[in-house]
């Protein structure tokens, strides 16, 4: 027949994964990332969509953000470029974004988040996801207490004091996540949890789930490869945030992938100029990259060591993801998709 036959010996044949997690830089800061060149490395991951963070410069809280950042990732044409748009204005956390536009424009948006930043103010965070509900868009939260972050460097524990870097405690991931679900719970909104990165969030989601909450998690590669042992050399590369954990954290998380408890395995690429990142520790900004090597990180820590087989696998890169974003042409191989 006229079949074309592949070799496939020693490759991973799997519908193609779906980014829920991806900062693309344009527009804004072309110099570090566009979303042609996020596009290229994304796919040379096995990726085949995206979702854009809008922490850019403007902010994507307006559908003419929304529609362009889509756009360009229509013309480079290598992935599907999806786009979360923000919850509030400029990310400020008081007043909402444009959202009821964005839903309907043709980015057709259908997560909102201020990711960078926590969603400070309760009645804010309630409104918004009272507003949500009636679009069923999801609520997406990158949980940290900024009072208690303070200007934390590093995961507070025994080597943040040893290094005498500021820390940032698991607590303050933690509250958040409890707030954003009992908020869920009142408004009957969709809740999706960012890198959670804290043994006691990955508890709090558990217990969700459990009791039938609206709510999915998603996990980075890093918060299950690297513990805040990384930091022992300042090395900036290794300043993210959420930060990195303790070993226990790393445990918690990679047992919630393997027993469903998070759904998704997302990279939070979050691309630095160089100049940027080789500064002293607590002057470089947070941010490590993630398209080129989530593959072979959960391929590493999780399939090889028996955590999980490659069908979970494909659950958390692929289907899950897809199934989040609503992408029904993505996470499945089949004829046309
Ligand atoms: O490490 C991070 N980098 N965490 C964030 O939440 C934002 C991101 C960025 O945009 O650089």
């Amino acid at each position: 027949g006229k079949a074309e036959v592949i070799d496939a010996d020693g490759a991973i044949v799997a519908p193609g994964f779906v980014d829920l997690h991806t900062h693309l830089r344009e527009p804004g800061r072309e110099d570090e990332e566009t979303i042609a060149t996020a596009s290229t490395g994304a796919a040379a991951g096995g990726y085949t969509a995206i979702c854009a963070m809008p922490n850019t410069d403007p902010v994507c809280d307006t559908s003419s953000v929304a529609e362009k950042v889509w756009a360009l990732g229509r013309e480079t044409g290598l992935v599907d470029v999806r786009v979360a748009g923000a919850l509030s204005r400029g990310l400020d956390g008081a007043v909402m974004a444009d959202i009821g536009e964005m839903v309907r424009s043709a980015a057709r948006v259908t997560m909102f988040t201020d990711d960078g930043h926590g969603v400070q103010d309760s009645l804010f965070a309630r409104r918004t996801m009272e507003y949500l509900v009636a679009f069923d868009a999801i609520y997406a939260e990158h949980c940290e207490d900024a009072a208690l972050a303070a200007d934390g460097q590093m995961h507070e524990g025994d080597r943040s004091a040893e290094l005498g870097l500021r820390g940032i405690p698991a607590e303050a991931e933690e509250l958040m996540a409890a707030r954003d679900i009992a908020l869920a719970r009142l408004t009957g909104c969709r809740l999706h949890l960012l890198h959670v990165s804290c043994a006691r969030t990955v508890e709090l989601v558990r217990r969700a789930k459990a009791e039938g909450a609206r709510i999915t998690a998603e996990a980075a590669p890093h918060h299950f490869t690297l513990t805040d042992a990384a930091l022992e050399t300042y090395d900036p590369l290794m300043k993210v945030n959420p930060p990195l954990r303790a070993s226990e954290d790393v445990d918690a998380v990679t047992r919630g992938l393997a027993d469903g408890t998070i759904d998704a395995i997302a990279t939070d690429h979050a691309p630095h100029a160089v100049e940027e990142k080789d500064q002293e520790f607590s002057y470089a900004p947070p941010g490590m990259l993630g398209l080129e090597t989530a593959l072979a990180l959960s391929f590493t820590q999780l399939v090889e060591p028996g955590h999980l087989g490659l069908s979970r696998l494909v659950e958390l890169l692929s289907t899950n993801p897809a199934r989040i974003l609503g992408l029904d042409e993505q996470g499945s191989l089949e004829i046309g998709s």
